[in-house]
């Protein structure tokens, strides 16, 4: 969201912030709404939550930072805290609590919403740094669109006909109107990360200048066709592209495609897609891939992952001013014209859909469509400040993760910036992510400012 701190208007940024409230409540509704009450309850996978507990855990943490925090309200339901406290159980052993029913879940999360809103309307929106810029509002605003997406992977994961529908995204280009595969991005300075997005976490702050080599990064993400050739030369028998690390997980796991992959007869190669099978579109991004099979993709195209410094520049750097935009297009909050964001489509749009969303380098869909693996671990900025609560992401600094950057079709814009930085396990895969390439320039690249 775009705030003016020197000319903050209360009033209209409470319109705003209801808005967005709003918004991610029709999401999570929808996305409840959609399957009937056993299905609420029921594990779809072990990685995942069951639907119900996302709910009641989105009012519990409005409750606790609107509610009780900012509203200073006693709280509405002491005794169910634990069960929604995302620390004390995995999210396999969640389905074994004693939940709230979905009618107790759905009237919880209505009640917890009113509170919220008469807090928006009586607290001044400065003056404490929770509540300066509607930060706190902010922050529930994202947790809720953040357990939209995670419960729109854990459809993905549940069996069943259809229950989701969307119109399909727009068309992509064609190879000659879409340009070169990858661009360089010359060596120099830039700021990476932000002190001034209002809404920012802790883990985006503060800016600050990184130097980096110059580097080649592909100008789209590596697309289901391109995949198909990796998967169809025997990529996934041939430990050379694979780290150890990465060789050892598909083995033991398994893998011989994307999650949600099946070969037929004919070689053809088809996926599923919120129960819908179809064959797996050459021009969309890939989806489903762990850091591994990105990782070892990259290696038999003689490439490698981008770094989270790489991508960052890519997306926000811009050589004419030297300054770092909010996006890749520039200051301006995204539209549909943008990026395939908001879970408005229901999968990745086919390459060069977005031409508008493109950064100053000339690269194409770092937002939305899939999330991003980077080959970097997940570690404070220098000059980091925990605020306001250590378990968003300091717990998890350091631990097995990898960067994922720039949001899917399941992100709503409201959740996402160029600056935002998500992580997880390199072995994850029921989220949507997917990887563009890059490389190191050559000497001759990097000398000619071009390639
Ligand atoms: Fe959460």
């Amino acid at each position: 969201m775009t705030i003016d701190p020197t000319t903050l208007d209360e009033q209209a940024v409470r319109t705003r912030v209801a808005e967005l409230l709003d918004r991610s409540r029709a999401r999570s509704t929808a996305l409840t709404d959609a399957v009937d009450d056993s299905d609420l309850v029921a594990q779809h996978s072990p990685l995942m939550s069951p639907l119900v507990w996302d709910l009641a855990h989105i009012g519990s943490q409005e409750e606790l930072w609107l509610v009780r925090d900012v509203g200073g309200r006693e709280p509405l339901r002491p005794e169910i805290d634990g069960l929604y406290d995302a620390f004390q159980h995995s999210r396999a052993s969640r389905v074994d609590l004693p939940l709230l029913t979905p009618p107790e879940a759905r009237s919880y999360v209505a009640e917890v919403r009113d509170k919220a809103l008469d807090a928006l309307d009586r607290t001044p929106l400065r003056g404490r740094r929770l509540v300066d810029n509607a930060f706190a509002f902010g922050m529930i605003v994202q947790h809720e669109q953040q357990h939209d997406e995670t419960m729109l992977a854990t459809h993905q994961l549940r069996v069943g006909a259809p229950v989701l529908h969307a119109a399909p995204p727009p068309p992509g280009l064609d190879p000659v109107r879409l340009g070169p595969r990858e661009v360089l991005v010359p060596g120099g300075r830039f700021e990476q990360g932000t002190s001034v997005e209002p809404w920012a976490l802790d883990n985006e702050r503060p800016a600050h200048p990184v130097d980096l080599p110059a580097f080649v990064i592909d100008t789209y993400p590596v697309t289901g066709g391109e995949y198909v050739a990796f998967v169809e030369a025997g990529g996934y028998d041939d430990p050379q592209w694979w780290s150890a690390a990465g060789w050892a997980h598909r083995v033991e796991a398994g893998l011989v495609a994307p999650q949600f992959w099946e070969r037929d007869a004919s070689g053809t190669w088809w996926r599923r897609r919120f129960g819908v099978v179809e064959p797996v579109p050459a021009d969309e991004p890939v989806v489903h891939v762990c850091f591994h099979e990105a990782a070892a993709y990259a290696a038999w195209a003689g490439k490698r992952l981008p770094t989270e410094a790489e991508w960052e520049k890519a997306a926000r750097h811009d050589p004419a001013t030297g300054r770092s935009r909010r996006y890749p297009w520039g200051d301006d909050d995204p539209t549909p014209a943008h990026a395939n964001l908001g879970q408005r489509h229901l999968q990745p749009a086919p390459v060069g859909a977005y031409p508008a969303g493109a950064s100053a380098h000339g690269v194409h869909q770092l937002m939305g469509d899939v999330w991003e693996w980077c080959d970097s671990g997940f570690h404070s900025y220098p000059g980091f400040e925990m605020f306001p609560y250590p378990e968003y992401s300091e717990v998890f600094f350091g631990g097995d993760y990898k960067i994922l950057r720039g949001g899917s079709f399941g992100t709503d814009p409201s959740a996402v910036r160029a600056t935002f930085r998500n992580w997880d396990h390199p072995v994850r895969r029921q989220i949507f992510s997917g990887f563009r390439c890059a490389r190191d320039a050559t000497p001759v690249e990097s000398a000619a400012g071009g390639l």
